[in-house]
């Protein structure tokens, strides 16, 4: 039955079609418990690699693939949150539909045989909008965020039971046959508790108690949650968790949240988290006790929409993960934490069956941890295979430059600086952390696509390729610069942008009249002064209009504005707009942070003194009229579009419009914005996400070295480019040609140059040497350590695989010697094996994957004695349907 299952999943996943998942059980019923030592799953105790994936941050049609590539990857767990804003738009009114079928992402993970930690929070943080909070919270009279506060407890045990309960219902937890294995209850609360004083404490009791309450019969978990009470798991996120000690000896050692890479706001630079210290760190962790790690995130995915916190997070969330946003392998991350994966699986009998290891130091910064165990553990039924005479160790170097050469049971190691060698039968080693054998792949720009549609005969383009398009013209509509609705409001004085739109745009519309006299201007003129406008504080954008044209901008975080403004005798209509760029996601307080204009409003510099503007009259208006009149959907005929020409293009609070046809296959599609300002963009009525062409400082991306600790601003990419460009469209958005793009632009940008992008994992290349491992699936499963085939054998494999699917077309480069450079800039060194590019593409051409030993014998003998041999291959993937593979492009 379970193989069925099986079955099914995958031929949902490879024909894309759309299975429901309705099974209820995916497993036999079991029970979740836990020791000092670890989760115990079953009565078993397991060493578990978890992956984190937020559903909405993908596409319903991207979950299968996404669980498919983890599960492959090595993990067991999926773990995400639940997003409270995303369920409960309106008080009262669920939504657990599209990207929010929490359920169905939770019955898929059940499907593929993984198990799933769900964090329900409610808060979450996460660099989503608010931090997970419906902002119709704020409204509730009396409510403060967070602690011991009756309205907000009981908001959040509402939320929350609705979740366990459902959960329950649809038979998804452990004891039901179900994946759900943990939970989590609120979100490093710990970082912010002190800030309630005794409230905090009280909250932190009472959200136990409640969670404990619902019965949903797994472990719960507080992350970063030093007095998490008994019963509740405390558990650590951070860059390293090595020596993470939980507030009871009862409890295991969790890792919660690994941040293999970090997200970025506008602006900012991109970070990368090299995977040889991600390694090093997960390596670790399970060498010192820690027995749960999950990777923070292993997809990131995107912000969809405005629902990406901040302020100022970008739409894309990336994060470096080993799953890139478009759902594709990040390599050589995915496959380097792959083979790390196998490496700890080989070692889980040995880790489960001791209670804690056994330290030597082994020199100044080197030392090991041996689990071997000849003593059953107290309460725990191993048959006696699955205890006797297991032993695995990690041998670490962390000595941050400099190779170390050991001894360990009177053998010799030689360890990379900042490295970890596992050593599953206590003897080989099968992985260093330090040694990435996975293969790179480089995602180029290969397909470049101007904007076509051929529904509007308007200009027939050959392109190079020999397939013809038809450009279709941009319309445009201006959004306008004034109050444009009868649900306007006027009232005395400035009010919070967040009380007026609650959220259901960026944008606040301010308005009032001044009126210079004569006497004004001839006083400005003498003097030659100019009126400014003060602002005690604003967030996140401010925008300042006199008679409809754009005079200055602010941006910031409660930052001060002075503008010079001009004003012309007679009324002068002065129009601010405030925007949010994302909600603030994390701190105490958060209801009370808001956003808008704050304190004293004035005109200084007339005749007459300041004029005080936080007592005048304003109107109100919510949002644009293009976001209300919905210009972003297919036969709208509110809007009054008009062809856009070249020498034409207007500037600021601009609609624009067009239809293009994607590139046919299943590779995933961005919009390349880079012609832009900033804005936000619909793809056939779907919001693909704010955009903004801000970009990132010149300096501080320098040459990465993976040793020593990590830090987000590391090894960052990208200096003095555009932080984002490429904004990903889901294929499931797109039809297969006449795809509606409408984009509101608020500053100015060429929509002309708009391109459509495919991203692509079609060069991949791979670089392994004789000095590395053997390939770890030959070790079989993890179940069993088959000893033999450890030591015999010893022969480093080089593999490659294309993704989606693609085969492997043409082999570009290969090199049996000593190779130099990296991956598209390889070049033969002294020694070559000549018949090298024949033999590699006699076995990989045509394939979707291959294998190749690193051997002599294989490429007809030693080329060159005493030289260590490495070989570099460099081969492009192309979809087996298209004629001549990549050539044609
Ligand atoms: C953690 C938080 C996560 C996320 C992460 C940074 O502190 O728990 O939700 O915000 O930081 O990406």
């Amino acid at each position: 039955m379970a193989r069925r299952k099986g079955l099914v999943f995958f031929l949902c996943l490879y024909l894309s079609i759309h299975c429901e998942v309705t099974t209820a059980a995916f497993f036999k019923p079991f029970n979740v418990t836990y020791d000092h030592r670890a989760l115990i799953i079953d009565g078993k105790r397991r060493m578990l690699i978890s992956a984190g994936i937020h559903y909405p941050r993908a596409t319903p049609e991207m979950w299968p693939d996404l669980i498919a590539k983890s599960k492959e990857g090595g993990a067991d767990v999926i773990q995400t949150y639940v997003f409270w804003n995303g369920h409960e738009p309106v008080r009262g009114k669920y939504n657990f539909e599209g990207r929010y079928d929490l359920v169905k992402f939770v019955k898929l993970v059940g499907s593929s045989g993984l198990y799933l930690h769900l964090r329900v929070g409610p808060y979450v943080c996460a660099e989503w909008n608010f931090g997970g909070f419906p902002v119709w919270l704020r409204d509730i009279p009396g409510i403060v965020f967070r602690t011991n506060n009756a309205p907000f407890k009981e908001e959040m045990e509402r939320f929350v039971s609705k979740v366990v309960n459902l959960m329950r219902e649809e038979k998804l937890f452990s004891w039901q046959g179900g994946p759900i294995i943990m939970l989590q209850m609120e979100n490093e609360y710990g970082n912010i508790e002190h800030s309630f004083g005794k409230g905090g404490k009280e909250y932190v009791k009472w959200a136990a108690r409640m969670a404990l309450s619902l019965g949903a019969g797994v472990p719960w978990v507080m992350c970063k949650q030093p007095d998490a009470p008994d019963n509740i798991i405390d558990s650590c996120n951070a860059y390293y968790c090595d020596g993470f000690k939980p507030n009871s000896r009862d409890k295991p050692i969790l890792w919660t949240e690994d941040w293999d890479g970090w997200y970025t706001e506008w602006g900012g630079r991109l970070p990368h988290r090299p995977v040889e210290d991600l390694a090093f760190a997960v390596a670790r962790f399970f060498e010192r006790g820690g027995s749960f790690q999950n990777y923070y995130m292993y997809f990131g995915g995107t912000n969809f929409g405005r629902t990406s916190g901040g302020p100022f997070y970008i739409t894309s969330y990336d994060y470096d993960a080993p799953i890139d946003e478009y759902g594709l392998l990040s390599e050589p991350k995915w496959g380097h934490l792959k083979d790390l994966h196998a490496a700890i699986k080989l070692c889980e009998p040995a880790l489960v069956a001791s209670d804690s290891p056994i330290y030597i130091k082994l020199g100044p910064k080197q030392e090991a941890h041996v689990y071997h165990t000849d003593v059953q553990p107290n309460g725990l039924n191993l048959s006696l295979s699955e205890f006797r005479g297991r032993c695995s160790a990690f041998l670490a170097n962390i000595d941050e430059r400099k190779t170390a050469t050991v001894t360990f049971r009177g053998q010799k190691y030689t360890i990379p600086p900042w490295s970890v060698s596992i050593l599953p039968d206590c003897r080989n080693t099968a992985f260093n952390t330090a040694k990435v054998g996975a293969q790179t792949s480089v995602k180029p720009v290969e397909f470049d696509f101007p904007l076509v549609s051929n529904h509007f005969p308007v200009l027939q383009l050959m392109s190079h390729n020999g397939m013809s398009y038809i450009s279709k013209p941009w319309m445009t509509v201006n959004e306008p610069i004034r109050i444009w609705s009868t649900s306007n409001f006027t009232v005395q004085g400035i009010l919070e942008h967040l009380n007026v739109t609650k959220d259901q745009s960026d944008y606040l519309w301010y308005a009032t009249s001044i009126y210079i006299s004569a006497d004004d201007v001839f006083f400005w003129e003498k003097n030659n002064v100019h009126p400014k406008l003060i602002i005690d504080s604003i967030r996140d954008i401010l925008l300042v209009f006199v008679n409809g044209q754009l005079i200055g901008n602010a941006i910031g975080h409660w930052v001060k504005v002075a503008q010079t403004v001009q004003f012309s005798p007679g009324y002068n209509d002065l129009t601010l707009i405030t925007q949010t760029v994302g909600l603030q996601n994390y701190g105490a307080y958060l209801e009370k942070d808001g956003a808008g204009i704050r304190g004293e409003i004035k005109l200084t510099g007339f005749k007459d003194g300041d004029i005080d503007l936080s007592k005048s009259l304003w109107t109100y208006q919510v949002g644009l009229q293009g976001e209300f009149l919905k210009f972003y959907l297919e036969d709208n005929e509110k809007a009054e579009w008009a062809e856009l020409t070249h020498d034409a293009i207007p500037s600021t609070f601009t609609w624009y419009k067009t239809y293009f046809d994607p590139p046919a296959g299943s590779e995933p599609v961005a919009l390349d914005l880079a012609s832009m300002g900033k804005g936000q963009a619909w793809v056939n009525g779907h919001h693909i996400g704010r955009y903004w062409t801000l970009i990132a400082p010149k300096d501080g991306c320098k040459a990465c070295d993976y040793r020593g600790p990590y830090n987000s601003d590391k090894c960052a990419t990208n200096c003095g480019k555009p932080t984002q460009t490429w904004y990903h469209v889901p294929r499931s958005w797109l039809q297969a040609s006449h795809n509606l793009l409408v984009i509101f632009e608020e500053v100015g940008g060429n929509p002309f140059d708009i391109s459509v992008k495919l991203r692509s994992a079609r060069t991949i290349c791979a670089k392994v040497s004789e000095s590395h491992y053997p390939s770890l699936s030959k070790f079989g499963d993890s179940d069993f350590i088959d000893q033999e085939l450890l030591k015999s054998n010893k022969t480093p494999e080089m593999n490659l695989y294309c993704q989606g699917g693609d085969v492997i077309s043409s082999i570009t480069f290969a090199s049996y010697g000593n190779p130099q450079g990296s991956c598209q800039n390889f070049v033969r060194g002294s020694c070559h094996a000549p018949n090298s590019l024949s033999i590699v593409s006699q076995a990989c051409r045509g394939q979707k994957s291959c294998s190749l030993e690193i051997s002599d014998t294989l490429f007809g003998g030693d080329p060159c004695q005493g030289v260590v041999k490495t070989l570099a291959v460099e081969a492009t993937c192309s979809s087996p349907s298209r004629r001549g593979g990549s050539s044609l492009f």
